[in-house]
This record gives C-alpha cells, sequence and structure tokens, in this order.
C-alpha cells in the first residue's frame, strides 16, 4: 500500500534519494507518486504523476531537476478519490507553504473539509489527506510554531496516519507523526531519514528508531527530537536493522518471487537454528510457563490471506500435539464476532508485515476481552510485534514479492517449533515423536534445496497446463491446508480461477463441475491419509479430469498409475511434510504467471501491507 520516505540532508540533494526510495517501495503496491523539495532559491517545489514510478523520475530527470536537500516522496495506493495527479501526494496547503504525505485513513475528513470550506479554504483534489494539509496550515496560521500546530491538528484528526511534513519556513526540519500506521525514523551520515518501510533506507541506514502512536518527530540533519502528544520529548531507542540490502535486491534474478522461493532454505534454517539446542526446542524470547499452559482452555489462531492458510495447517498439527482445541479465524471475521476470549485463551497473531489492519484490531479486540497474545512476525518493530503480549519473530528477511513465499515456509516451521514446545510444557507428546519432527525439522533446508533441483520439471508442467481457466486443488487434512495456498498463490498473480477443496468433499457438490480436460492438482504427500486421497484422485479421472499430482517418493509409484503428471517431494514427517509440500505449487503459480506474462510481483489490485479495512 502507501509508501513514506523524507530526507533532510547536510549537502546531500534528496530527489534522487526519495526517488530512489520510493523504488525500493514498489512491492507493496501503488498508483501514482510524487515528491515534494524545499530550496532556498526555489521554495516548496512539487512533483506528481500517475502511473508507474518511472513517468515521475523521468518528469524530475531522475530528480536532477529539483534542488534541495529537504524533501518527502509518496507512492498512492487510492482509497479516498481516483489515481490521478491531483490526487497523488505531496498535498500542498492553500498558500503553497507546507507539503504533506499521508498514509492511512482520515475517519472524519468530511467533517474538517466542511469546516475549513465554512472559512472559505479552496481545496484541489478528492483525498482525505489534503484535509490534512490545510488544517495544518489553518492551525500554523494562528500559533506560527509547526509542533505546536502538528499537535494541534493530531488533537483534531480521527483515524489512522503516518504523517511526513515540510513547511517552506522551516528550511532545515522535517516534521513525521504516527497513528496506527508505520513510521522509521533513520539516522544517517549525511542526513536522516522517515520512512513507512525500512527496505526504502537500507541502503542509506540501518540505524533506526520505530515512531509509537501519538508521537511527533522534528527531524534536521543533525537531530532527532521525539514528543509525545503533548509535546514532551521522549527519549527513543535506536536499533540496528541486520536486513542485508542485498535481500531487497533482485539480484540479477527475473522476479523477487522467484528469488525469495529460492532462499527458503535459508530463511528456514536462519528461523530454526538458534532454537534448536541439544535436541530441544529453545524458545528464549517467550515467557510461557508449564503452568500457564496448563490453564489455556482454548487457542485461537488469527491472521489474513496466506497467514491465515499457515493458521489451518497448525491447527491440525497443534491439535495433534497438543490435544488441545484450537480455532482459525480470519482476523477480518473474528473482530467482529464476539470471540470467546477470556484470560485462558491463547491467541495466536501470524503476519509477514506485522502491520495488516485486520490482524492488528483482531489481535487488539484478543487483549481486551484478557486473552495473551502471541505474534508470528516477520518484520523487525512492526506494530504487531510491538503491541503482543509475546512476539517471535520469524527470520525470514525482506520479503518484497506481493505474493508471499519464504514467509509463509517460514511461519509454518517457526509454528511447529512453538508446538513442540507448547506439547513438551503439557507432556502431550511422546518423546519419541517430539524427536521425529525436531529431527525432520532440521532436515527441511537441505530437503528443500533437493527439491528446488526440480525447478525445471514444474516449468515444464506450467508450460502445459497455463492455457487452463479454472484449476483445482484438492487433498485431506494438512493436504487440503496446503491446496489452500497453492490455489490462492495462483489466483493472485496469474489471474487463473482456482479452487481448493477438501478431497472428501468433492461429491457433496463440487465434482459436478470436473469435466474432460479440467485440470485438478491433487495432493497426495499426507502419508496418514493417502489410500483415502487417491480413491478422489481415481474419482476425478472418471470423470475425465487431467490430474497434476503432488506427492512423496514413497507413494511416487502408486501416484503415477494413476495422475497424468507428478512432481515428487522428499518424505517427511506428516507434521512437517507440508513445508515441502507447499514449494512446487509456489513455483508452478510462478510459471503458469510467467507464460501469461503476468506482472508477478505486483499483480494488479494488491498490495504487500495491507494497512487499511
Ligand atoms: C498472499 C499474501 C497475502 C498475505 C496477507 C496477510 O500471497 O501475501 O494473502 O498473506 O495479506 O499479510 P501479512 O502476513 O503481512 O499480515
Amino acid at each position: 500500500m502507501c509508501g513514506i520516505i523524507g530526507f533532510v540532508g547536510k549537502d546531500e540533494q534528496a530527489a534522487p534519494i526519495l526517488l530512489d526510495g520510493l523504488e525500493r517501495m514498489e512491492y507493496r503496491g501503488y498508483d501514482s507518486a510524487g515528491i515534494a523539495v524545499r530550496s532556498e532559491a526555489k521554495g516548496l517545489q512539487v512533483r506528481k504523476a500517475k502511473g508507474r514510478l518511472k513517468v515521475l523520475s523521468d518528469l524530475t530527470q531522475g530528480g536532477a531537476e529539483l534542488e534541495g536537500v529537504l524533501g518527502i516522496g509518496h507512492t498512492r495506493w487510492a482509497t479516498h478519490g481516483e489515481p490521478n495527479d491531483v490526487n497523488a501526494h505531496p498535498h500542498i496547503s492553500e498558500n503553497g507553504q507546507i507539503a504533506l504525505v499521508h498514509n492511512g485513513i482520515i475517519e472524519n475528513y468530511l467533517e474538517l473539509k466542511e469546516q475549513l470550506l465554512k472559512r472559505g479554504v479552496k481545496f484541489t483534489s478528492d483525498t482525505d489527506s489534503e484535509v490534512v494539509a490545510q488544517l495544518l496550515e489553518f492551525h500554523y496560521n494562528e500559533c506560527h510554531n509547526m509542533l505546536e500546530a502538528v499537535g494541534r491538528c493530531l488533537r483534531r484528526i480521527e483515524g489512522s496516519y503516518a504523517f511526513g511534513i515540510i513547511c517552506s519556513d522551516y528550511p532545515n526540519a522535517l516534521i513525521a507523526a504516527r497513528k496506527d500506521s508505520p513510521l522509521i525514523l533513520g539516522y544517517g551520515e549525511s542526513g536522516n531519514y522517515i520512512a513507512s518501510d525500512v527496505t526504502a533506507i537500507i541502503k542509506y541506514t540501518r540505524e533506526v528508531s520505530y515512531m509509537d502512536d501519538g508521537e511527533i518527530a522534528v527531524i534536521t540533519s543533525n537531530s532527532v527530537d521525539v514528543f509525545d502528544d503533548e509535546l514532551t520529548p521522549v527519549d527513543k531507542k535506536r536499533s540496528v536493522v541486520d536486513w542485508d540490502v542485498s535481500a531487497a535486491e533482485k539480484g540479477g534474478y527475473a522476479h523477487f518471487m522467484f528469488k525469495e522461493i529460492l532462499e527458503q532454505p535459508e530463511a528456514v534454517r536462519r528461523t530454526v537454528s538458534p532454537r534448536i539446542k541439544d535436541g530441544r526446542v529453545v524458545l528464549d524470547d517467550l515467557d510461557l510457563t508449564a503452568d500457564y499452559a496448563r490453564g489455556i482452555s482454548r487457542i485461537y489462531m488469527i491472521a489474513c490471506g496466506s497467514a491465515y492458510h499457515v493458521a489451518v495447517v497448525s491447527k491440525y498439527n497443534w491439535e495433534r500435539l497438543l490435544r488441545r482445541p484450537v480455532e482459525v479465524a480470519l482476523a477480518s471475521e473474528f473482530r467482529y464476532s464476539d470471540p470467546l476470549v477470556d484470560e485462558h485463551t491463547l491467541v495466536i497473531v501470524i503476519s509477514q508485515s506485522g502491520e495488516t489492519l485486520d490482524t492488528m484490531a483482531a489481535m487488539r479486540e484478543a487483549k481486551r476481552r484478557g486473552g495473551r497474545t502471541l505474534a508470528i512476525v516477520n518484520v523487525v518493530g512492526s506494530s504487531i510485534a510491538r503491541e503482543a503480549d509475546d512476539v517471535l519473530y520469524t527470520w525470514a528477511g525482506p520479503e518484497i514479492a506481493v505474493a508471499t513465499t519464504k514467509a509463509y515456509t517460514t511461519q509454518l516451521v517457526l509454528m511447529d517449533l512453538v508446538g513442540l514446545y507448547l506439547a513438551d510444557l503439557l507432556d502431550s507428546v511422546e518423546q519419541a515423536e517430539y524427536k521425529a519432527i525436531l529431527e525432520e525439522i532440521q532436515l527441511l533446508p537441505e530437503k528443500m534445496d533437493q527439491l528446488l533441483e526440480q525447478v525445471g520439471d514444474v516449468q515444464y508442467f506450467a508450460s502445459r497446463y497455463f492455457n487452463h481457466t479454472s484449476i483445482f486443488f484438492i487433498g485431506r487434512n494438512l493436504d487440503y491446508a496446503i491446496g489452500l495456498e497453492g490455489s490462492l498463490k495462483l489466483k493472485e498473480i496469474s489471474y487463473i480461477h482456482s479452487e481448493a477443496y477438501a478431497s472428501g468433499e468433492l461429491k457433496h457438490g463440487t465434482i459436478s463441475l470436473i469435466e474432460p480436460g479440467t485440470l485438478v492438482v491433487a495432493l497426495g504427500t499426507y502419508a496418514p491419509l493417502f489410500d483415502k486421497a487417491m480413491s478422489n484422485v481415481v474419482e476425478v479421472k472418471a470423470r475425465g479430469a487431467e490430474v497434476l499430482s503432488i506427492t512423496t517418493e514413497s507413494f511416487r509409484e502408486r501416484m503415477e498409475k494413476t495422475a497424468d503428471a507428478s512432481v515428487v517431494v522428499p518424505d517427511s514427517h506428516p507434521v512437517v511434510q507440508p513445508s515441502l509440500g507447499v514449494i512446487p505449487l509456489q513455483l508452478f503459480a510462478y510459471y503458469v504467471a510467467l507464460q501469461k506474462g503476468c506482472d508477478i510481483d505486483k499483480p494488479r489490485n494488491l498490495a504487500k501491507s495491507v494497512t487499511v479495512e
């Protein structure tokens, strides 16, 4: 979704840095972009353009056209008002002295706009964000102090925001404010930064602070001062981001998605190895006692999209290991469902970005009702990570492609570790089973590497099947759970209609959709139910389906007797098998989308981090 960057330098020009930062946030999804730069000679200069960032870059000759060491930039994902040059940010106040970029939604913007219109203020755009630029000017004219004006303005607005602001009267200062939308302060050698996403500034600095809700920051080239909502100074802790710059770059690959698929063995290794010592799961960051675990009466797993699919897999695995009821819930449904949460409820929230608004709101609702929240998050310092009672990070590194891959598999494996850890506390798992699962988790990176050697096979099947207009994924138990993810991957990047079904359900309705030539991706990796899964494959074959199967070495021979084509994954323990079974599904979606010439890393209508409801 929208991206913000701001820079105030000693001598270095702002515009090229702003454009570079915006380019690094392109993956979040956007429809227009803009920058504002202030210089002594020219005052505030603003350039905006609908469409790809390249248009803005060409318009400003890569930034060279705009002189000045102070500036803000924005990529917009339209919510209020259509995507066009006027609605793009930065928004400028009526007398041209204030430029503002905004992420989030101002809920009472119509009411505020009404009040300003009555005072004769003229608006140019349809956005909620412009209202804040105008309101800020109104308060600035009242008090002639920018910090005070921002404070007054924030007290009047309702909703979520991250703001980057420059004012022509303040030649050396960038002002930032945040509530419910991420904003990072970056400390650099040649100047200081603000950004909504660490990838925008990681090339320039790794030293950052995460702004908290209600905070306002005044940033100059050699100072960063932060205030709370009463304008009292706040001491900010600095952290060092350990992501590698190259991890956020394509490094010769055609697409981030493909690079990230290939990074999975390493990402899993990073997530797992510090958490296994002497054959036991060690979760140093987690403070759950056996007493607490015994008192858990209900476990919720809450997430959206692919992260929700991780929860579906984990429900099967945790119920097997913990012998406790687990409910999975879509965050957007959970928050409005009057959920049964009390102090004996453990609520697991799963999120790559840590900023998904639905997930965050669901987590807050769970906390409000007394539940204990444990977040599984990839982005360090993100809002969900900071608000949860406990957080465990997946060490997947930056995930840039909109379609998640390495975050999904690291979430899966981390959930397995937490499941084992809790089962051990509860004494609900046989030690032999505990050991077998843990051994298989440790072998995963190696088995993933082995599996990734078959990339060519999947590419071939994709070229054979990419013309299908509707594709079904079927499987039982954990295979059904990964089928959901395979189907979502395919839909989102190749735009092919697809559905995932628990194979046993086919005969209750959906088998009527199977006709000669229909492509069915049959998952047969879950050993305990392989025979049952096989009979469903036979059923769809009997109705003329073309079957592409995903199976294991052990079942290869039996599957190949019926399926038209097979991709074979290494055998593992059933609990761990989904982490392998899902990889051919990711690759299949990738290669089908490639054959169809789709914009793989930035599929239409989608954004990487969904910060609106
Ligand atoms: C699909 C995908 C989305 C996300 C979902 C939740 O490939 O990436 O479905 O899984 O939007 O995002 P996070 O995990 O950031 O909360």
